[in-house]
């Protein structure tokens, strides 16, 4: 599958997928992911096993967040146009001096070797594959270098979340810029975990068996936050606190801890650096008490343009403008943070007003399909991401099957936008949707 911008615009990447799909149907071959919904979460979940569903599928609370970004989407509805030549169309977007072939971009997903042991990789290399910009997630599971080598060459951006070491901070930056990221989104809704009864009920949080640490076991000054905790556990190995019970579940978890730590496994488990990586990184995750008279140090942290993800209140917007950022991304979280909060989309017009057009908004949270993106545009997003719909393809055929989904959305949108009569993003404005009674 080429790059969207390759295909021939009166075919348009709508019929062409379509075609293929037909085609190979006449020769016998159903799609390997399925491009109805329904069928697609039916499919992730018997492809992952319990732990991996909850943590993926799973929101906060009793999940009305991830409801109403839903229903927010259904009370919008399109009010298509006849009799206007759509022949030759441009999914095209410009964003922070850089042209992409569609308002497109895979959200930023964490822990994914839960998902696909190609994770990362897969995930950077289907996006790749149709020129999409994919955000390299703080919590992957494959350092961002080995990505940026190996994932396809195709745009990236990153995805910070501003820890308690702001040298750490400014070492994930630099390696961010290093790696050739475009963006750099910094994740604001994410100071504490939010309540999440799925993984609450199996009792399982990944960081804590080692997973999705990939980005600070790989960072020169977490390794060093590492060996300081290990030195000052040798001075006073009483601040360990009480020995955890030693259980066969208890060893499983630390050797798998161990076996995902780089370096050798035997010096690893003797050294147990592994399980002070992991206490080291529950420490400086996040920091709650994270205010905006912050932001202005991160702007002297890095040359990138910088995205704040997790916006919702059109004040929070308007500040976002004040401090000089270059966007904002507005963004439940999928869900999984504020249980009873906002529909996404319920929150982007006012977002879109405070902003004015002087910067772009990112609309994240609900997308399920070509429509959806075309109603977040007309309602004033600059472009849509997605996360679990692209994670479903991967848990059910890597890299293929996260490149798959991708390409039904976009095939879906480019003939939504075509049936409703714009041959453009530019095209789309509140006129495109019926009015609200
Ligand atoms: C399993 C999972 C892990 C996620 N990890 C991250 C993350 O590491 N960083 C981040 O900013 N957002 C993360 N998100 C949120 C996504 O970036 C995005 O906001 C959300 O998935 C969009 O909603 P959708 O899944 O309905 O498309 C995660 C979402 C899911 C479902």
């Amino acid at each position: 599958m080429a790059d969207v911008s390759d295909v021939d615009r009166s075919m348009g990447i709508g019929r062409l997928t379509q075609s293929e799909i037909f085609r190979d149907g006449a020769s016998g071959r159903r799609p390997r992911v399925p491009a109805s919904w329904e069928a697609l979460e039916d499919a992730a979940r018997n492809a992952m096993t319990p732990e991996a569903w909850a943590y993926v599928a799973g929101s906060a609370g009793r999940e009305s967040t991830a409801d109403a970004n839903r229903t927010a989407f259904a009370r919008h509805r399109i009010l298509p146009r006849i009799l206007r030549d759509v022949t030759d169309r441009d999914l095209g977007i410009e964003l922070f001096g850089h042209r992409y072939p569609a308002p497109l971009l895979a959200a930023p997903v964490g822990v994914l070797e839960l998902v696909h042991p190609d994770a990362d990789l897969a995930i950077a290399r289907a996006a790749a594959a149709l020129g999409l910009p994919a955000v390299l997630s703080n919590q992957a599971s494959i350092p961002m270098e080995t990505v940026a080598a190996k994932g396809g060459r195709g745009p990236l951006w990153f995805q910070l979340y501003w820890s308690k070491s702001d040298e750490l901070v400014a070492s994930l930056l630099a390696r961010a810029e290093a790696a050739g990221a475009h963006a750099i989104v910094v994740t604001l809704d994410t100071q504490l975990l939010g309540w999440r009864p799925r993984d609450l009920d199996l009792a399982h949080l990944p960081f804590i068996h080692g997973m999705g640490i990939a980005q600070y076991s790989s960072d020169p000054v977490f390794r060093r936050l590492v060996a300081e905790r290990m030195a000052a556990r040798v001075a006073a190995p009483e601040a360990a606190g009480p020995r955890p019970r030693v259980t066969p579940a208890a060893i499983r978890t630390l050797l798998g801890m161990t076996r995902r730590y780089p370096g050798r496994f035997a010096a690893n488990l003797r050294s147990g650096e592994p399980r002070i990586a992991v206490e080291t990184f529950l420490d400086v995750f996040s920091r709650a008490d994270l205010s905006w008279a912050d932001l202005p140090r991160l702007r002297e942290l890095t040359r990138l343009p910088i995205v704040l993800k997790g916006v919702q209140h059109p004040d929070d917007a308007r500040r976002a403008l004040d401090a000089g950022v270059d966007g904002v991304w507005v963004s439940t979280h999928a869900g999984r943070q504020v249980d009873g909060a906002i529909g996404a989309p319920d929150a982007l017009p006012g977002v879109v007003e405070a902003v004015g057009g002087r910067m772009p908004v990112i609309l994240d949270s609900g997308v399920r399909g070509g429509s959806d993106a075309l109603i977040a545009l007309a309602l004033g997003a600059t472009a849509v991401a997605v996360g679990r719909p692209w994670v479903y393809g991967m848990a059910i055929a890597g890299e293929e099957g996260a490149r798959e989904v991708l390409r039904n959305l976009l095939a879906e949108f480019d003939l939504a936008l075509a049936l409703s009569g714009h041959r453009s993003p530019a095209d789309l404005g509140p006129e495109a949707l019926a009015p609200r009674g």
